[in-house]
């Protein structure tokens, strides 16, 4: 049957938005090789502060929520993944002793070693958690928005190696923007990245039991613990 006038140019419109938003086709341009990733990133990088963290209400929210959901633990040591320019890295320090703050690119890098040059407790590290072992545990490891840009393989290999860079007992905190995926219950298994599938494996995985678990219409916070003797 033939379309009404207009529907059908509407709905392409529609299905155009869609694509767009569903970011798919980014996550299969990005992960098609290793280097990728890091040059989309270096990219948005030139312009400092690229997703608003400093300034937009709806990433301020977050920044709160992903502190409160920690409770009242102190922590000795955390290891931020993902730390960007380091903008979140304060609320960390405020709970913790010291934090390592980790990121692969190098002009977030660059930032964030000059915002906290001077201050002992933040130490700053370039490095891509796809390819790089840390000889020591934390804590608290925290994680905001990192995996939608890996690949199923790697995003197995870096969930493990998280939950490996844990002290018995420590705490992984992750948060993640809902996607459109999230809102299809067969998303999970045709790999699609979204909150739901990230979040959701984290608490499979062996050696971790989950504290809290927020699904939030925009996005998803989920605070797991280590278990004193579980590996994963
Ligand atoms: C979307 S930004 C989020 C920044 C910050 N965590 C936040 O929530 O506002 C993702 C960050 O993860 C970093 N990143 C992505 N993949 C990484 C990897 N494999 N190793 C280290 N950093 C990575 C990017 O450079 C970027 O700073």
């Amino acid at each position: 049957m033939e379309a009404p006038p207009g529907r059908g140019g509407l709905s392409s419109f529609a299905a155009v938005r869609r694509w767009v938003a569903d970011e798919t086709w980014l996550k299969r341009l990005l992960t098609a090789r290793r280097w990728m990733s890091r040059a989309y990133f270096e990219v948005r990088y030139i312009v400092p502060d690229p997703w608003r963290v400093a300034t937009s209400p709806y990433e301020r929210e977050r920044a709160r929520l992903s502190v409160e959901v920690l409770g009242g633990r102190h922590y000795a040591g955390v290891l931020e993944v993902g730390c960007g320019e380091g903008l979140f890295t304060p609320r960390l320090l405020d709970r913790c002793g010291h934090v390592v703050a980790v990121d692969f690119s190098g002009l977030a890098i660059r930032r964030a070693r000059r915002r906290f040059a001077g201050e002992p407790r933040v130490e700053v590290e370039r490095l891509d958690v796809r390819t790089t072992e840390l000889d020591r545990t934390f804590d608290l490891v925290f994680c905001a928005e990192l995996f939608y840009y890996m690949n199923s393989a790697e995003f197995e290999e870096v969930g493990a190696r998280l939950v490996r860079w844990l002290a018995p007992g420590g705490d992984l905190c992750l948060v993640h923007g809902t996607s459109v995926h999230d809102a299809e219950p067969g998303a999970a298994e045709t790999g699609q990245m979204s909150a739901r599938m990230i979040h959701d494996r984290f608490r499979r995985m062996p050696g971790l039991v989950v504290l809290r678990d927020l699904a939030l219409p925009r996005y998803r916070v989920t605070l797991l613990r280590r278990t004193e003797a579980g590996r994963a």
